[in-house]
């Protein structure tokens, strides 16, 4: 935890130039500066900083964001991990003190899960080194594997005695709670209910997730008695499966670097790796890769390579992998290593050129090495092939990018020899009859839920207060204390600022639908009434990071309003000099939408009175009320005149 008052100082001691310029390099154009974007691949500079507002942009991928976020985004770390890289950078101590019991009990579960993973983890190390059984049977077990110190220490890796209690006397010993060791998987409960250590007697192999914390376990057994090889860690609030790989945290520099990542099946093929350098390597422990796993590699790179044992290759479970990551626009390479090998065993008999070079003459694109081994094996057998073409041309089905579509088409038509027309027409009926499934399933929801039409309507209006809210709160940021206009009050004259006018305007009319704004209305009114001045950096870096992000999101993007009025006549318009009418449009336009809900409601109710024994009294309060609304609707349609209220 860091306290309040350190939050403070870190966030007036950084500087976006200076922390930015550590990892790229900066160029300065007028009062900004740029530089080619380091989120993704370009040769122009499209990414953008301004220090007098403390923001990034890019205008080619549309990243953008605050000091802070800038770390948690490059550096693949957490806010409290951010703010702790830049209090290091500006020399701003943070005392971290020993916890106490009461302080532990205190801080929230998630975080004393990964304290308590965090202490089994040097637990089991020092087991290894430090231990006669740990040396003698955990070490050494390590060490005929070919791992060196350095790998091991890297890694993180351990041992468990093979004792019942050992980890879990030290654990009560050392204050932690039984219940989140058990909640962690770390101790079991037997049939007696009695406790024990769930890894007694295995070598450890702890599972980090992006940012080098410990999530769970793999512990590998060392005699063939135990009945399963390896026992990993259950799911819990820290760790789920289907969301980390293996290796990451140690590998996604290298595979940022490499703009490309290896995929293997198990931990001692990523270790083995490693050590022999080639370090852009991941696992998916044994289970089939999943959408989340996919999304995680490609925050690094979009070309995954998947190595597989010699016998392998084109599994069923390997096939869903492979679809999965073409569905998210991967390019998927196989390499099927010689018979008998896996990428462990590779690796200890080829040097990392020779793996290297491997790797170059073997790699095969997925489809047109399953494309190549199905026109190899149904060349003298025409049903046979007409079966496996629709298998082939499902798998392309799985290829979101067109162009990528028509390459591989092409590519097959060519393998086995048929009509690509033929190939496009098959194609077509697969893809009709995905977009029917989906349909379906949509409409077989549960009849609970409101029916995704009705969302669908109710996001699109929703959309559009937002769209309005967006405009009015980024205008008010940006000029609260301009002059609007003047107005006489008992014989004195008056000015009138963009936040007098804004809550003059949305007094109760308008409640705003967005969460962060509604705090922001808050923090203004309250600076507003204290008479303090309104600081966008303020909000900018603001703590709660969510709100931040959506005030800079407002400041960089171009919003239609704004460009609605950049032009007029031939002669552009300054922002900063409309601003009056910027605010009338957003606040008139965000009144029409409310009286259009609102009529619709009442019509709604109307009809409903159609069907049944009207109550005149409550039917002549209705209409007079659509009667009212729809004066207000005129009114305010005149008002903004012939200005288009806003269209997407
Ligand atoms: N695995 C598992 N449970 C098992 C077997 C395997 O979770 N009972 C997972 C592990 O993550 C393992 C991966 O599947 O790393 C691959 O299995 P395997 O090839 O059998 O293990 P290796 O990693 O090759 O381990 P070793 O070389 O020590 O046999
Ligand atoms: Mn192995």
């Amino acid at each position: 935890m860091i306290d309040s008052t350190t939050v403070e100082r870190i966030k007036d001691a950084m500087d976006i130039v200076d922390i930015i310029s550590e990892f790229i390099s900066l160029k300065k154009r007028g009062t900004n500066y740029i530089a080619r974007c380091p989120f993704h691949d370009e040769k122009t500079g499209s990414f953008s900083v301004s220090p007098s507002k403390g923001i990034y942009k890019c205008f080619g991928c549309g990243v953008s964001g605050n000091a802070i976020s800038f770390i948690m985004a490059h550096e693949q770390q957490s806010y409290i991990e951010a703010l702790k890289w830049i209090a290091k950078k500006y020399n701003i101590e943070i005392i971290e003190q020993e916890l106490t019991p009461e302080q532990k009990e205190q801080i929230n579960r998630k975080e004393s899960l990964f304290i308590v993973n965090s202490f089994a983890q040097k637990f089991f190390s020092k087991n290894l080194f430090e231990t006669k059984d740990g040396v003698a049977i955990g070490l050494s077990y390590f060490n005929h594997r070919g791992f060196s110190e350095g790998i091991i220490k890297e890694f993180e890796l351990g041992y468990s005695l093979n004792n019942w209690d050992d980890l879990s006397k030290q654990a009560i010993k050392e204050g932690y709670k039984q219940e989140y060791l058990l909640d962690l998987g770390l101790l079991k409960r037997n049939d007696k209910k009695n406790v024990y250590d769930t890894f007694k007697g295995r070598v450890i192999f702890p599972i980090h997730n992006l940012s080098g914390k410990v999530v769970g376990f793999g512990g590998r057994a060392l005699s063939s008695e135990n009945k399963a090889k390896y026992l990993n860690s259950p799911e819990s609030d820290i760790y789920h499966k289907s969301k980390v790989l293996y290796g990451l945290f140690f590998a996604k520099k290298e595979i940022s670097r490499q703009d490309k990542c290896f995929l293997v099946e198990g931990y001692t093929d990523v270790i083995s790796m490693h050590q022999s350098g080639i370090k852009n390597v991941v696992a998916s422990s044994g289970t089939a890769l999943s959408i989340d796993q996919v999304r995680l590699i490609k925050r690094f790179t979009s070309n995954i390579i998947m190595l597989f044992d010699g016998d392998n290759a084109g599994e069923k479970a390997t096939e869903r992998g492979v679809e999965i990551a073409l569905k998210e626009d991967m390019n998927v390479k196989i390499v099927r290593l010689p018979q008998g090998e896996d990428p462990d065993s590779f690796c200890k008999t080829h040097n990392n050129t020779e793996f290297n070079d491997f790797i170059i003459k073997n790699e095969n694109d997925f489809i047109l090495h399953k494309t190549k081994l199905i026109a190899d094996k149904t060349k003298n057998d025409p049903i046979k092939k007409s079966e496996s073409i629709k298998d082939i041309i499902n798998t392309i089905s799985f290829v979101t990018s067109e162009v990528t579509r028509a390459v591989y088409i092409k590519e097959c038509a060519t393998l086995m020899d048929i009509d690509e027309q033929i190939i496009y027409s098959e194609l077509i009926k697969i893809l009709n009859k995905k977009t029917y499934k989906e349909r379906q399933q949509q409409i077989n929801k549960p009849a609970t839920q409101p029916s995704k039409n009705e969302n669908n309507v109710k996001e699109k209006v929703n959309e559009k207060f937002e769209k309005f809210e967006d405009e009015i709160i980024r205008i008010l940021l940006k000029y609260p204390d301009k002059v609007l206009f003047i107005i006489e009050n008992e014989g004195k004259q008056q000015e009138i600022t963009t936040v007098d006018y804004v809550f003059r305007e949305i007094s109760d009319e308008i409640n705003f639908i967005t969460n962060e704004y509604k705090v922001i209305l808050k923090e203004v009114k309250d600076a507003f009434d204290n008479n303090k001045s309104i600081d966008i950096k303020y909000f900018i870096n603001h703590n709660n990071q969510k709100l931040a992000n959506k005030v800079i999101k407002i400041l960089t993007d171009n919003y239609v309003v704004s460009k609605m009025w950049s032009k007029k006549g031939n002669h552009i318009l300054q922002e900063e000099n409309i601003v009056k009418e910027i605010i009338d449009n957003a606040i008139s336009g965000y009144k029409y939408e409310l009286v259009l809900e609102k009529l619709k409601d009442i019509e709604k109710q109307l009809k409903e009175y159609d069907n049944k024994s009207i109550e005149e009294e409550k039917m002549k309060d209705l209409l007079d009320e659509y009667m009212r609304y729809t004066e207000y609707k005129m009114d305010i349609s005149n008002r903004l005149g012939n200005r288009i209220v806003l269209k997407h």
